[in-house]
């Protein structure tokens, strides 16, 4: 068996709806067993789309989906070794938690001490083993997400899909249940496959994420090389705190391409050709800022408008020339650099941390 059969494959996967909505177009992906992928994008890229294909609730219009070399095209969600987490997860409002989590192996016909044993093990794992008894109003919102999962976990799925799992949850519950959701896919080992719009959680627990726009897949890859290496505006933009610049590219210098800006000269690593045009982004904690006088190459002038303190760093907020330009400065700075409000200074880059991106 090739490495490609194990797993979850989509291949070459559309979804045009009528009235030629094309939702998902050409995708194309290998997530792993025992891997947690967030998928993340904006509203309507095509997310829930994807997701509804994998657990079985819609089919592809053309290519194919397999789970360990089995084709699933076709086949009912009940039948997939999948399950799927809604966003409302609908919880029976009369029955207690045990009942609840118990519920999907009484309709396979388990027996009932069989049941109770491993809705228990399931209330267990999600640790509300105290909360057995109780009815669903009885719950925080956090423990209603938890019993949801017990649900699912019950029928021992090789993968969970959820569909923006935490949107409903306050930020506070937010951040306790993305490290408690992490854990639990780590000591399971099974695949999660999770849904946001949300960088932050999505940079915070996946092990890879993909990330979609315009119904493609814009890239694949772990947070730290999306974050770093965007390998287009979209994800640049999309994952926030990245500044692009447009302009044409003027030559080369070895190993980097020089690139005409309406900000000046940017000198950026890559290859291009002189003549075609080029875009770069810069992370927002990679920019410094000073009052020294703005460089031929890699410097803007720009007007800080606002410093805003976020505890462990300042985001500045920078006007260049009537567009939004952003840097992050380590905290110790805010005193000093809250001086310049509404005066020009001078942001600066290195060359190796600015990024070529595909036009
Ligand atoms: N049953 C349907 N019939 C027609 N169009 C649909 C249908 N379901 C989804 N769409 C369209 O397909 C596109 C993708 O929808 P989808 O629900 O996958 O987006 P999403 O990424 O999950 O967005 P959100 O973050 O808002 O949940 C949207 O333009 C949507 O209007
Ligand atoms: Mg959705």
């Amino acid at each position: 068996m090739s490495d490609e059969q194990n797993g979850l494959v989509l291949k070459d996967v559309y979804r045009v709806f009528p009235g030629d909505v094309t939702a998902v177009a050409d995708v194309n992906l290998h997530v792993e067993n025992g891997e947690y992928v967030v998928f993340l994008g904006p509203s309507g890229c095509g997310k829930t789309t994807t997701l509804r294909m994998i657990g079985g609730h819609d089919d592809p219009s053309s290519g194919t989906i397999t789970i360990d070399g089995e084709l699933m095209n076709g086949v009912s969600p009940a039948e997939r070794p999948i399950t799927t987490v809604f966003q409302h997860y609908a919880l029976f409002p009369h029955k207690s938690v045990l009942q609840n989590v118990a519920f999907g192996l009484k309709m396979q016909g388990v027996d009932k001490a069989e049941r109770e044993t491993q809705a228990k093990a399931a209330i267990d794992l999600v640790g509300l083993t105290k909360m057995m008894d109780r009815k669903p109003r009885e719950l925080s919102g956090g423990q209603q997400q938890r019993v949801a999962l017990a649900r699912v976990l019950v029928t021992r799925p090789k993968a969970i899909l959820l569909d923006e799992p935490l949107g409903d949850l306050d930020r506070l519950l937010q951040m306790k249940m993305r490290v408690e959701l992490r854990a639990l896919q780590r000591e399971l080992g099974i695949t999660f496959i999770h849904v946001t719009h949300n960088q932050e959680e999505a940079l915070s627990m996946a092990d890879r994420i993909v990330v979609m726009g315009d119904a493609v897949i814009q890239q694949v890859g772990t947070p730290e090389e999306l974050a770093r290496h965007p390998r287009n505006e979209f994800v640049a933009k999309f994952m926030g705190d990245n500044n692009v610049f447009h302009g044409t590219i003027s030559g080369t210098n070895g190993g980097n391409v020089v690139i005409d800006t309406p900000h000046g000269k940017i000198e950026v690593k890559g290859t291009g050709t002189a003549g075609q045009p080029g875009s770069m982004s810069i992370r927002a904690n990679a920019v410094q800022v000073s009052t020294d006088a703005v460089p031929d190459v890699n410097g803007v002038k720009v007007r800080l408008d606002f410093a805003e303190y976020l505890g462990d760093s300042v985001k500045l907020h920078l006007d260049l020339a009537g567009q939004p330009f952003l840097a992050k400065v380590p905290e110790e700075r805010y005193t000093e650099i809250r001086a310049y409000e509404g005066k020009d200074v001078t942001a600066t880059w290195a060359i190796e941390d600015g990024h070529l991106l595909e036009q």
